[in-house]
């Protein structure tokens, strides 16, 4: 096996998030982090993998569960599978720990999708999302989508879209599926070979993009004038919530979500900045059953999942969250040798300042070069002469000028320094 074949690449449709890259990343996820504090949730780790029949229950009719899973039986012979999506996982863990309600939880981490692979769509793709359980009020519904609406403001994107739709209750949706499929044999001519995949998930197609159907789906009676006076109640009192947080909205009666777990309102953030096909920067909902089906009590529940690379791509095309500077406070160069930098720099480190140095063996004109690439504020050099009095030479980096400060003070005065900086920002 030659070393220049594709097995040491990363695998098709993943991707390695490297430096200075990642520090969007970093800035994603803080800012979404704290968000999620301030509203109320605490992070939740589940496991990478799990028993295949929990992703079973986000929909068997799904492409994601009878085409895209990475399923394996493991040594010891267990069905397992790679997360797909958070959702499930978050509702296995409540179901199993039987948590508090309402139980408030959010995340960051990878999923998994054997998908054809393109931009903005991965095989391994990473979502920032939350998942409220125990807590059916319009009032959750409409929290969960400003706890996501306002992250994108937050970190700059102007143009993104909401939908807004509700999938109804059980009542709601079994009279609705009834003249649907009606609808659909009416017009059996049009659907052709079709018309059997349409039976088997009527709601599916009502959002297919095919040219040759959209006649037949816009007359497709909408959901919407079926929902039970629950779900319409329930409804009305979402978009009323939205309106007095002043959150733009657009109603998208044909709008239908990935999984079948999907209850009541549902709702997608989409970006112009991507491609159509897949434009969702973000999506979620209410799964009011799901808690139930994973062996828990019944509890209602809603959530949703924001994809960061998509996040990232519609972020590269406005032209916002630039990658932010890595920020040093001090650049330590040596100029006598020995153990002398070092315990410096770990002196620095250890007081809370950040700092680097060149690596070893350069020249001082050359460690002072790369001080100066750095973007540190400070050099600090450790020089014969200087040393022997007790001082180190501190540069400003910024304005050139330069002081001698004493050795044993010099990682206080910094910290003075970098705290004045803070203070006069
Ligand atoms: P989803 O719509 O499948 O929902 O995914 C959420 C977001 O993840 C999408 O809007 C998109 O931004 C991103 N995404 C999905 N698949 C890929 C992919 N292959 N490559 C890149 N990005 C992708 C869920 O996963 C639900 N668990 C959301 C939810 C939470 N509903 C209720 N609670």
């Amino acid at each position: 096996m030659s070393a220049d074949r594709d097995v040491f690449r990363a695998p098709i449709g993943t991707r390695d998030v490297l430096p200075p890259d990642s520090a969007r990343w970093e800035a994603l996820i803080a800012t979404f982090a704290d968000r999620a504090r301030r509203f109320g949730y605490g992070l939740t780790i589940t496991p990478l993998f799990e028993h295949l029949e929990v992703f079973q229950r986000i929909g068997d009719s799904t492409d994601i569960v009878r085409k895209e899973m990475y399923d394996f039986d493991d040594k010891g012979g267990r069905r397992l599978a790679l997360r797909p999506e958070g959702t499930a996982s978050v509702v296995r863990a409540f179901a199993q720990h039987r948590p508090t309600a309402p139980w408030k939880v959010w995340y960051a981490a990878p999923n998994f999708r054997y998908e054809r692979p393109q931009k903005g769509r991965y095989r391994q793709h990473w979502q920032v999302g939350v998942e409220v359980l125990g807590d059916d009020d319009p009032a959750v519904d409409v929290e969960v989508v400003a706890l996501a609406s306002g992250f994108y403001r937050e970190i700059g994107l102007r143009e993104v879209r909401l939908l807004v739709n509700s999938m109804g209750d059980e009542e709601s949706r079994a009279r609705y599926l009834e003249v649907l499929l009606a609808h659909y044999r009416r017009h059996a001519g049009v659907l052709g070979d079709d018309l059997a995949r349409a039976e088997a998930n009527p709601l599916r197609i009502l959002d297919s993009k095919r040219e040759e159907w959209q006649d037949l789906l816009d007359a497709a009676p909408q959901l919407g004038e079926y929902l039970s006076d629950a779900s319409a109640t329930h409804f009305e009192q979402v978009q009323a919530g939205l309106r007095a947080l002043g959150i733009d909205f657009e109603l998208a009666p044909r709008l239908v979500r990935g999984f079948d777990y999907y209850t009541g309102t549902t709702f997608e953030f989409t970006s112009a900045a991507l491609d159509a096909a897949q434009d969702a920067v973000g999506g979620g909902g209410r799964y009011d059953r799901l808690a139930e089906e994973m062996g828990g009590p019944p509890t209602p529940g809603i959530g949703f999942g924001i994809g960061i690379e998509r996040v990232l791509i519609a972020c590269d095309a406005e032209a916002v969250l630039p990658v932010p500077a890595h920020r040093l406070d001090a650049f330590v160069v040596d100029a006598v040798g020995g153990a002398e930098a070092l315990v410096l720099l770990h002196e620095m480190r250890e007081a809370g300042l950040a700092a680097d140095r060149a690596a070893t063996g350069r020249s001082v004109k050359k460690q002072w070069s790369a001080a100066d690439r750095s973007g540190a504020r400070f050099g600090v050099m450790l020089a014969p002469r200087e040393l022997e009095h007790g001082s180190v030479v501190v540069k400003d980096l910024r304005r050139g000028d330069q002081r001698e400060v004493r050795r044993d003070e010099v990682a206080v005065w910094l910290l003075a320094a970098a705290a004045g900086e803070e203070g006069g920002r």
